[in-house]
């Protein structure tokens, strides 16, 4: 089998999240990784020994035996080290948020078009298996039409360990523009893309932490279909609760999050210490990561999405879809092993594999990176001017898209 040789830039708690596809994916060859932390390429090196490292990005884009970069570093460098990638002729894998800004997002967007290289936004709970199995029960029409999308989430996102930039909203920190793009690109991708306008509020409710850390926004698509999201990071109530199976499946306990802000409001948290343990190799990356790798779903960071039709609702099951319609509750399974878990987010580097090996189209570009980017923009700015902001970066999704998934029996 050809093999997609992949370069990994920032090999962080983002990154070290995606190695496991990475690693059960045939089709992939992760050849070489960089980081500014010798430590993290050290361990980086320990796991991967024929890998090569490199302390700078540039470096890794000049390695002639990497053909895609797969982007984790910290939000202010997805577009640089996008557009670096670009113009040295690789493809590009950039984590949400794609950038910071619409300006970065369109330069990276015509570095990668004047380089003829693919650029894909990725790594959003978009591409996980259940929602793309609720996307095609909506586009079959069997039970008419789309009438309301609601997405919502309660997490103990502010409670994690983080670095300073992340504490920073100019620098892409906070709950908008980290969690936006996961229910933002499920709510496009599930009404088709296409939205008209936002109306959002933030919350900033913790001194210790002082970037937001809740939103909820109303969306509007062009087809009149309304849409909400909601996430609350604080920790207090967290979503897992909802569900019998999620109670033990948190990172935290609800007492240890009572004592993470206590040590939050006493000063006493050594944040780099603890993000350290969760990073690759770290004393706690395998405790931390395996929520994630549970073959069942619970309402984590995306949390619990349903999808109102004239003659039914769709949203996720432990292993699967319900779809409550007039024959009653059916729990549609949804294959295990491959598809659920850490595993199944190996749906980027599928579809850009199917893009460089097989010629096939990019489904989730640039521009529909930059579309959902514009969406987290508009939010924080709807929260600050008080007003609905109308969208003119939108982009459809192609119907074309998982036209080789096959339909449930519904
Ligand atoms: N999709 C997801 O589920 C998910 C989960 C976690 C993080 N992320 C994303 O990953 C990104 C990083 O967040 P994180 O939590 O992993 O932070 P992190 O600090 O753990 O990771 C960032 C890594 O980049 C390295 N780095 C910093 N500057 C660099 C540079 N100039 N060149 C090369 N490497 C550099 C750091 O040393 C670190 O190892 C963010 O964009 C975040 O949104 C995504």
């Amino acid at each position: 089998m050809r093999k997609l040789r992949i370069g990994m830039i920032g090999i962080g708690v983002g990154g070290a999240e995606i190695l496991p596809a990475m690693d059960a994916m045939e089709c992939v060859d992760l050849v070489a990784g960089a980081d500014v932390a010798q430590t993290t390429l050290d361990r980086f090196k320990g796991r991967y020994p024929r890998a090569k490292t490199y302390l700078s990005a540039q470096d890794l884009c000049d390695d002639k035996n990497v053909e895609a970069v797969w982007i984790s570093s910290p939000n202010r460098f997805h577009a640089p080290h996008a557009i670096m990638a670009a113009n040295a002729g690789k493809h590009v894998v950039v984590e949400k948020p794609m950038a910071i800004s619409l300006a970065e997002a369109a330069a990276m967007v015509e570095a990668a078009e004047k380089n003829r290289v693919h650029l894909l936004a990725g790594h959003t709970r978009a591409f996980i298996r259940p929602i793309r199995v609720m996307r095609k029960i909506i586009a079959s029409g069997r039970f008419g039409g789309l009438r309301a999308l609601n997405i919502w989430s309660y997490s103990d996102w502010m409670l994690r360990p983080r670095t300073a930039d992340e504490l920073d909203v100019n620098q892409g920190g906070g709950v908008p523009y980290r969690q936006g793009p996961h229910q933002i690109d499920t709510v496009r991708l599930l009404g088709g893309g296409m939205l008209r306008s936002v109306r959002a509020q933030t919350g900033d409710w913790m001194k210790e932490r002082p970037i937001p850390g809740y939103y909820s926004a109303f969306m509007e698509f062009e087809s009149g279909l309304p849409a909400t999201i909601v996430h609350n990071g604080y920790g207090y109530f967290i979503g897992g609760e909802l569900v019998p199976w999620g109670e033990d499946k948190q990172v935290y306990t609800a007492r240890q999050r009572a004592d993470i802000r206590a040590a939050l409001r006493a000063g006493t948290r050594d944040e780099t210490a603890e993000k350290q343990q969760i990073r690759i190799g770290g004393s706690r990356e395998k405790e931390y990561f395996a929520g994630n790798a549970q073959a069942v779903w619970t309402p984590e960071d995306m949390g619990f999405a349903v999808a109102s039709l004239d003659s039914a609702d769709l949203r996720q099951s432990k292993c699967g879809i319900y779809v409550h319609s007039d024959q009653g509750k059916q729990d549609v399974e949804i294959e295990r092993g491959d598809e659920t878990g850490v595993v199944q987010r190996r749906a980027e580097l599928e579809e850009l594999y199917d893009a460089v090996v097989n010629g096939k189209p990019l489904w989730h570009d640039g521009r529909w990176g930059m579309a959902t980017l514009e969406v987290c923009l508009a939010m924080m700015q709807s929260a600050r001017e008080r007003r609905e902001i109308m969208l003119s970066h939108q982009t459809a999704m192609h119907p074309d898209y998982d036209s080789d998934l096959p339909m449930p029996g519904v």
